[in-house]
């Protein structure tokens, strides 16, 4: 993999592996890619991922320091299929874009996927970024399916569920 004592080197930009240090880009990043988040949100984040083997995230780094894209990349274990890795979440910077950087970020974890010896590295890529898919056909991946998206939303921790029957549309009380 191209990590820590084996930086990927070009002459325009470098792939490694992320540091806490990189919280504020990787913020800035997400939050363009629509993701809003804090230099503090990212940090704690940041913090779980990188104590965490089977979670891989990567930088990319331009010669004067500034990081202008990430991918983060992570060992899935299910019971129903082989373990397989998914990239969980990408971005190159707007203005980074089209200079193989995120051709390389891809390439680095095709290489942690292969020496964590799984078959398969899989994506989940809004339907609506169509160039995104043509950018992950291009590198050998293929559209197996598609799928709604659901989520239920939970109370905050520490609300009390209302009793059965209750009327009223809290759906509990604020702790
Ligand atoms: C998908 C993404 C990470 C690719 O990053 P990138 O650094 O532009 O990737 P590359 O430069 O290696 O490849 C981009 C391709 O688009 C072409 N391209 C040329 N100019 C470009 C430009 N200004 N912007 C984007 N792509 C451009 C490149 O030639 C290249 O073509 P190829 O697939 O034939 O090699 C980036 O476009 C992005 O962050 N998109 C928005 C977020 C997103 O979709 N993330 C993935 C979520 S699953």
């Amino acid at each position: 993999v191209l990590a820590a004592g084996h930086p990927r080197v070009s002459p325009t930009f470098r792939i490694r592996l992320a540091k806490l240090d990189d919280a504020e880009a990787v913020a800035a990043l997400s939050t363009e890619l629509g993701y809003p988040q804090t230099r503090c949100d990212a940090a704690r984040r940041l913090d779980g991922l990188l104590a965490d083997p089977d979670q891989l995230v990567l930088v990319a780094e331009m010669p004067d320091g500034i990081v202008v894209g990430w991918l983060h990349a992570q060992l899935r274990h299910e019971l129903a299929v082989e373990r397989f890795v998914e990239i969980a979440g990408f971005i190159v910077g707007a203005a980074c874009r089209g200079q193989g950087i995120g051709g390389a970020l891809i390439e680095s974890v095709l290489a942690w996927a292969r020496r964590r010896a799984v078959a398969e590295v899989w994506v989940r890529a809004r339907v609506e970024r169509a160039e995104t898919k043509t950018f992950y056909e291009r590198r050998g991946f293929r559209v197996i399916k598609q799928q709604n998206v659901l989520v239920k939303r939970l109370p905050p921790a520490g609300a009390v569920p209302a009793p059965a029957g209750a009327t009223g549309d809290s759906g509990g009380v604020r702790g």
